[in-house]
């Protein structure tokens, strides 16, 4: 298993700029594609711990036709390329990406539900999704309504709560492979899946889901959410900066439990500090870096071992210069 410390030092290898590859690039995207595309975007603001230095180029299409348009161009630079959802599992490091960020969030967001069957593009926020779900009576995603996020993220990690995971729903998904240029479509059946884990490859780039649901009253679903929806806001730091559980639970136990009974809640680094309310959350005070946040993993994961022999594996993924590191 990678250890923090191997990811850190993995980290400082630090890679070179390329800005004339970068700069092509951008104006080969520009020529080609309509949507949202920036220099030296800073990543805070994308993510919901709010951390990150600049991705050399964040790219915002307009509509999926216009990541196809730009794709030739991005497998030609042979810059890494990091696909993000709604940033709220995601960590980025203070000297941020060498590559190009493409987020969906703005131009593939279409949801439609047709009996019973759910479509979202990768964009859509789960939040929304669960909710037009329980409005057309059709059950199965109401777990998702208190998950921030996008569908896109949510599948790829097979995002869950209260006893019900992405996965389970899914039928089918289409995406394109970013090494290839491939048009890709997966049945549920060739995806392997387990608690907060798919086997897909990191080259792809998720671009719609479909969703096996049920008929239910919407009054009933309804229910369920507002259960869900208040002991969230009970045991969850919801009003603080945090990228929702940072450890994965141990098999047969909670990570926060663990973490909890070794004492240390309210543990710091910088303004990283572990969450009183919920001690698998760790909460950013303002100002908070992603190295803090990673300091203070290494001292409970060690608080954590120590105590009850546990080995916890981070469940947010950490970017860096070259992109993602623990996945
Ligand atoms: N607990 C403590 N102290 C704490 C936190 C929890 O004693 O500081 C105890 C609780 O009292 C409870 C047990 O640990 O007896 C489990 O806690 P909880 O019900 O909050 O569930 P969890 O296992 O900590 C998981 C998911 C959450 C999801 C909730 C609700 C993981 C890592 N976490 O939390 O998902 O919202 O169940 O279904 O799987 C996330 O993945 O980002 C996330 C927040």
């Amino acid at each position: 298993m990678r250890t923090l410390e191997s990811i850190n030092t993995r980290g400082k290898a630090a890679l070179k700029r390329v800005p004339f590859k970068r700069d092509l690039l951008a104006q080969e995207i520009q020529n080609a594609s309509r949507g949202d595309l920036r220099l030296d975007e800073p990543m805070g603001p994308h993510t919901t711990f709010g951390t990150g230095g600049p991705a050399d180029l964040f790219f915002a299409p307009e509509s999926l036709e216009d990541i196809s348009k730009a794709l030739p161009y991005i497998r030609d630079s042979g810059l890494p390329v990091l696909p993000l959802g709604g940033g709220t599992n995601t960590l980025v490091r203070e000297a941020g990406f060498r590559g190009l960020v493409i987020c969906l969030t703005e131009g593939a967001t279409r949801i439609e539900i047709v009996g019973d069957r759910g479509f979202a593009q990768a964009g859509a926020s789960l939040q929304v999704f669960s909710r037009r779900c329980q409005r057309a009576g059709r059950t199965g995603m109401e777990f998702g309504c208190g998950i921030p996020g996008s569908v896109g993220g949510a599948v790829r990690g097979n995002a869950g709560a209260w006893g019900g995971e992405t996965l389970d729903k899914v039928s089918q998904l289409n995406g394109i492979d970013l090494s290839s240029g491939d048009v890709v479509t997966l049945q549920k059946n060739d995806v392997s899946f387990a608690y907060r884990h798919t086997d897909l490859s990191p080259d792809l780039l998720i671009t719609e889901v479909y969703f096996d649901l049920a008929e239910e009253d919407p009054g009933v679903i309804q229910g369920r959410m507002d259960e869900m929806l208040s002991q969230r806001k009970a045991t969850q730091p919801l009003w603080q900066r945090n990228a929702g559980c940072l450890f994965k639970n141990p098999t047969g136990t909670s990570a926060g439990l663990l973490i909890d009974q070794a004492g240390c809640k309210g543990l710091s680094v910088g303004a990283a500090q572990v969450s009183e309310l919920h001690a698998n959350f760790v909460v950013n005070l303002g100002g908070g870096l992603a190295e803090d946040v990673l300091s203070l993993a290494d001292q409970v994961r060690a608080r954590v071992r120590e105590e009850s022999g546990a080995e916890l594996e981070l469940e947010i993924r950490v970017v860096g210069e070259a992109g993602i590191e623990n996945c």
